[in-house]
């Protein structure tokens, strides 16, 4: 018999909320993503995407290439492309040409506190680095809801402080509807509402 990742999970996420999941390891925050990405089929249950249930793989790479913006708990940047190149990539297929999707890639970087360094490859980067890579890659189609999984844990306390900064901004100023995997108190805080996951559900929940 195996225990399920996931088991009673009900979490209803409301648009421009910035929601904080934090939990043990192993409580399925990580799985719970997945879900919420479609990336992984549910035994029983079912996703909804603004009162829509999203059907087939089809139907969820659309959304993942669009309004799903995804922050991966490791960072999952192609090491032969260079760091702006990892950015434009989901605007591959988009309305911009080559040298604008590369140009919003720059700014993207420097958002996240990365300017200028768009033509350095991955192993060039610290990890804190990639993972701020991976978020400006994130944003790159303006995604309405952004799933970012650690987004910060491989960062000091001032580069957290600077993409915490960001996100609330993101879901303030363009209403972008967040979910945010952490263990850092601190973040977790800056979150409009914090939910805590145990042994696959919502600890207090129904
Ligand atoms: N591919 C897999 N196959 C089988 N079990 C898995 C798989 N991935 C995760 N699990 C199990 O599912 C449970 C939840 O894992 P998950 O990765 O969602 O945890 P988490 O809360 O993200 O932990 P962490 O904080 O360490 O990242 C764990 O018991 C884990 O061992
Ligand atoms: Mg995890």
């Amino acid at each position: 018999m195996h225990r399920a990742a996931l088991d009673g999970l009900s979490l209803m996420v409301e648009t421009g909320e910035m929601l904080a999941i934090t939990g043990p390891s192993g409580s399925g925050k990580s799985t719970a993503m997945y879900a919420l990405a479609g990336l992984i089929g549910l035994e029983a249950g079912r996703v909804e995407i603004a009162g829509r249930r999203p059907e087939g793989r089809a139907d969820w790479t659309r959304l993942r290439a669009g309004p799903i913006g995804l922050v991966f708990q490791e960072d999952w940047l192609l090491p032969t492309l260079s760091a702006a190149q990892n950015v434009a990539m989901p605007m591959v297929g988009g309305r911009r040409r080559a040298r604008d999707r590369l140009i919003r890639a720059e700014a993207l970087l420097a958002e996240v506190g990365l300017a200028g360094m768009g033509a350095r490859a991955p192993a060039g980067l610290s990890g804190g680095e990639r993972q701020r890579v991976a978020i400006a890659r994130a944003l790159a189609n303006d995604p309405s809801i952004l799933l970012a999984d650690e987004p910060t844990g491989e960062l000091d306390r001032d580069n957290s402080r600077q993409i915490v900064r960001l996100l609330s901004e993101l879901s303030a100023r363009a209403g972008v509807t967040m979910v945010i995997v952490t263990h850092d108190p601190e973040v977790a805080a800056a979150c409009t509402r914090q939910v805590r996951l145990v042994d696959g559900r919502i600890e207090g929940g129904p």
